[in-house]
């Protein structure tokens, strides 16, 4: 388990263990590869970042990764790896994420795209990241580090 602080200073716990705060999580976040490079979406407000958001009712969150990537990228995932979640204790309000791994198999062009620009891909995430204002507050905490470092152990082969 690691704890740290946020970007907004609020409070973080990060596991790769297996839902370790909730076996129903409002939300999901995916980090995604296409080819050799990462899929991102250029988000209206908060700019670049991985794809995700809320589980609808209904929903499973792994019914609401492949549907945000989607809907926020255009992308169909071909596979889909839970890899862990993580807690965010805000002032009033407490988000729990379930983290994806995500393979995507094909980019499909939409003219609309929900809350962002569309998709953006990456070669290289940059190491310093966290001063670079071009990528969302979510792209900016330890979050991001530990996943990528998760991923290429667990996840990327070759
Ligand atoms: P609506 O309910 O749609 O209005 O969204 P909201 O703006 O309340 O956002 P949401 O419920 O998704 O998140 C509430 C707060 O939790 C945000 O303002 C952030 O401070 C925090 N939060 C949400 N997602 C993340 C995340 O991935 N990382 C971090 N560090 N904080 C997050």
């Amino acid at each position: 388990m690691y704890t740290f602080k946020d970007y907004y200073h609020n409070t973080v716990q990060l596991s790769f263990e297996d839902r370790p705060f909730s076996h129903e999580p409002k939300h999901v976040w995916v980090v995604c590869r296409r080819g050799d490079e990462w899929l991102l979406t250029h988000h209206l407000r908060r700019g670049l970042e991985f794809p995700g958001g809320k589980v609808e009712d209904g929903e499973k969150p792994e019914e609401a990764a492949v549907r945000e990537v989607r809907e926020e990228t255009g992308g169909i995932v071909s596979y889909l790896q839970y890899i862990g979640q993580y807690k965010v204790s805000g002032r009033d309000k407490i988000i729990i994420k379930n983290i994806y791994f995500a393979t995507i198999s094909d980019l499909q062009d939409h003219t609309h795209y929900n809350e962002t620009n569309g998709s953006v891909l990456l070669k290289k995430i940059p190491d310093d990241i966290k001063e670079d204002k071009r990528f969302s507050f979510i792209m900016r905490d330890d979050v991001l580090r530990h996943s990528l470092a998760y991923i290429q152990k667990h996840c990327l082969h070759g």
